[in-house]
């Protein structure tokens, strides 16, 4: 049975590693040899943070010599990133694991290490940061949203309760119903976001113009704080589109944010829907959004760098520059296209595609 053991974890498909209470490698399997570069000879007796980059020893002595070989808890799945001997990063996915021995005492740890590829890696921390992002922008759209009303509210008690002798009947029904305005601002505010944020990571189709409905909504205080006049011409009766985790409304959340950061002494903002024909394949049916603001543009040279992470023009504290970046991930994923046409002190036109849904077509 114990030859049968050994022979299984030495061939295993993932690399494993035992080691002992302070941390000294008492065993590696073939693959555990490929994955970091040494070899068993090499490795055995020396210290596990040769396989440890710098800046995750901090990591490793927590969950290692804490959470497993102290506590003796599995931690399963973890992803991060280790060093080969060639001085190599490599991307892993470790599940770590207490040895111990007849007694029940922690006598060291087993890691199991399978490798990400590096895409694996990158795209799991992307989405898990875009995520972040998301719910923080639309937290911050919310709270812009809030904000205003909330304050006109607070505002109108306030002025009542001081001079509650001097108003009529008339006037407190007028303040009464302002106030009752600006709760109702609030109110969709809050259901808006709520709503989206319960719905699931499903697939489900979608008429585009209702999300630019939710938009405008969302944007409606600050577009309006900023005297910015919005002007809609969306087209009846649009193919749906196939939306997936309801993550469009961050597209036009986004592009939309953009536009009015863009018109600092008020503007025009216009929305556009209607239906063109993909020019590659006649049969299917794009729905196309163009979204025009009349700011003060992106000069030639810096328009090329508007979707790469990070590039902001704006104050620190203002823009984080992964606006657009997380705009360009969801059109992929919808399988959309995004162009941006703009010129210096005229305006910024952003166009939209999106393959529409043939009629009946199956929600896959
Ligand atoms: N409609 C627009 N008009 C003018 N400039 C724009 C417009 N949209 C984008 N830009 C330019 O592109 C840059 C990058 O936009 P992006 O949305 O990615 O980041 P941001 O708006 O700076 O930050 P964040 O979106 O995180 O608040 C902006 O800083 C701005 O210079
Ligand atoms: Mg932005």
């Amino acid at each position: 049975m114990n030859e049968y053991m050994d022979d299984l974890v030495e061939n295993a498909g993932d690399g494993i590693i035992s080691i002992s209470r302070d941390g000294t490698i008492m065993s590696m399997n073939r693959s555990a040899e490929d994955i970091f570069g040494y070899s068993r000879s090499e490795a055995i007796g020396q210290d596990i943070d040769i396989i440890v980059p710098q800046d995750k020893l901090v990591d490793v002595k927590e969950l290692l010599l804490g959470k497993v070989i102290s506590n003796g808890e599995v931690i399963r799945g973890f992803e991060t990133e280790r060093i080969r001997k060639d001085g190599k990063k490599v991307a892993v996915n470790v599940t770590i694991s207490p040895i111990r021995d007849k007694s029940g005492s922690v006598v060291g740890a087993s890691g199991i290490f399978r490798t990400l590829t590096e895409e694996e890696f990158m795209r799991k921390r992307i989405t898990q940061f875009d995520k972040l992002i998301s719910v923080g922008k639309l937290a911050a759209e919310l709270a812009h949203q809030v904000n205003s009303p909330l304050g006109a509210v607070v505002g109108r008690i306030q002025l009542i309760l001081k001079n509650i002798d001097k108003f009529d009947k008339e006037m407190l029904r007028n303040n009464l119903k302002q106030m009752m305005t600006g709760c109702d601002h609030i109110q969709t505010a809050i259901g808006s976001l709520l709503d989206y944020s319960r719905r699931v990571a499903g697939r489900k189709p979608v008429d585009i113009n209702t999300v630019i409905e939710d938009a405008l909504i969302m944007m409606s205080t600050r577009l309006m704080l900023k005297k910015i006049s919005v002007h809609k011409s969306l087209t009846k009766n649009l193919p749906e589109i196939m939306e997936v985790g309801s993550e469009l409304i961050h597209v036009f959340v986004s592009i939309m944010s953009n536009a009015i950061d863009a018109m600092d002494k008020g503007g025009r903002l216009e929305v556009i829907t209607d239906v063109v024909k993909d020019p590659k394949n006649s049969s299917v049916s794009k729905v196309r959004i163009t979204i025009m603001d009349t700011g003060h543009g992106i000069s030639e040279q810096n328009i090329e760098k508007i979707f790469t992470p990070f590039y902001t023009t704006k104050d620190e504290g203002k823009g984080t520059g992964l606006g657009l970046p997380i705009v360009k991930r969801i059109i992929k994923i919808h399988k959309g296209d995004i162009d941006v046409l703009s010129k210096v002190n005229q305006g910024t036109s952003v166009i939209l595609s999106f393959p529409g849904l043939i009629d009946d077509e199956e929600a896959i």
